[in-house]
């Protein structure tokens, strides 16, 4: 893969460490729990992550991926890397943000508008701040960013082209309050249920709709129990690797190294795989039977909405109007008032 071009010099610096006797002595399979599944987002950035590590450490290190939420569900798996039982955990960022609100300035509606926003924000200094918040509340490190694409909505009902076509759908969201207040700006009250959770909600039919990207939903084979998609594309789904803060101070530094030149591998992988691949997937839920839609007058409505009655309310956790105000500058926004 081209992205091991750019690691060439790091894989110098690695061996002059090891070298001079610097890198740690033993050898490290890093357990990753990892919410979605086979053929997922997430899954690419596993695996760009576990084929860097590989190659970096000379094969001293490994890591194993247990897809699929074997691990618990996103949320819990924050609280085993806080405490060092588990390494690291990929899992969307809405699930960070209870732990750590002010990574909730990601999860905002309509603040993200394209990938290449994200990468922006991801890889900049908001990023970094947004790192190091996630030490200090969390106990926990991003290493990598997922990059999965724009949260659509699906359902087993009807088509919905309007916010007056959600009254009387029930729409499970994560635990975030980000997410609960979108939905309800929107007119309905949300469901909130893990992750975990969620495939069972929709077939036992507890629960009518939920919203994720393209590449989630065939991924975890939602088409089978989801007829109806519409592009809200309210957030852009941001899906980090994070790894023990604990986990990551036991290692050597030239170790620590290795782990964050491989994070920036995956994030790389994971931004090909959905540049090469999110066209194909969309036509794959297509071809299984889904109807996707466009909401009436370009998402105006929900737009509005959300953007009016959610922003305000999330200054405050967020780290203030500022903070927003800095987000919407680096990505060439204006700013709000306040
Ligand atoms: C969620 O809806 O809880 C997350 O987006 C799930 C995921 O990690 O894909």
């Amino acid at each position: 893969m081209n992205y091991f071009n750019k690691l060439s010099s790091t894989l110098l610096i690695t061996a002059a460490l090891s070298v001079t006797g610097i890198a740690g002595a033993s050898a490290k399979n890093f357990k990753i729990a990892v919410g979605d599944s086979g053929g997922s987002s997430q899954e690419a950035t596993g695996l760009g992550f576990k084929a860097a590590l590989e190659e970096l450490s000379g094969g001293k290190h490994t890591a194993t991926l247990f897809l699929n939420g074997q691990l618990g569900s996103e949320q819990d798996t924050v609280n085993e890397a806080a405490i060092g039982t588990l390494d690291m955990s990929l899992l969307a960022i809405n699930n960070i943000t209870p732990f750590s609100p002010t990574v909730g300035v990601f999860t905002l509606p309509y603040v993200i508008l394209s990938l290449e926003d994200a990468e922006k924000l991801t890889q900049g200094s908001i990023g970094q701040e947004l790192t190091e918040n996630t030490i200090n509340d969390a106990g926990v490190r991003i290493i990598a960013w997922t990059y999965t694409g724009f949260r659509v909505l699906t359902n087993s009902k009807k088509p919905v082209k309007s916010v007056a076509d959600l009254e009387g759908l029930v729409i499970r969201v994560p635990k975030n309050e980000i997410m609960i207040d979108t939905y309800k700006s929107w007119g309905i009250s949300p469901t909130p249920m893990a992750w975990s959770e969620t495939f069972a909600g929709l077939q036992t039919k507890v629960v009518d709709g939920q919203d994720n990207p393209y590449t989630t939903i065939n991924a975890m084979k939602f088409y089978e129990v989801q007829k109806y998609v519409t592009n809200i594309r309210y957030i852009f789904s941001i899906e980090p690797l994070i790894i023990s803060e604990q986990v990551f101070q036991e290692l050597s530094s030239a170790d620590q190294e290795i782990v964050l030149e491989a994070g920036k591998a995956a994030t790389a992988a994971s931004a090909e795989f959905l540049r090469e691949k999110e066209a194909e997937i969309k036509q794959i839920l297509l071809d299984k039977g889904m109807e996707i839609v466009d909401p009436e007058n370009d998402e105006a409505e929900f737009i509005e909405l959300a953007t009016s009655a959610v922003w305000p309310k999330f200054y405050e956790s967020i780290g203030g109007v500022d903070k927003l105000n800095a987000v919407l500058a680096e990505i060439g926004r204006e700013p709000v008032s306040k």
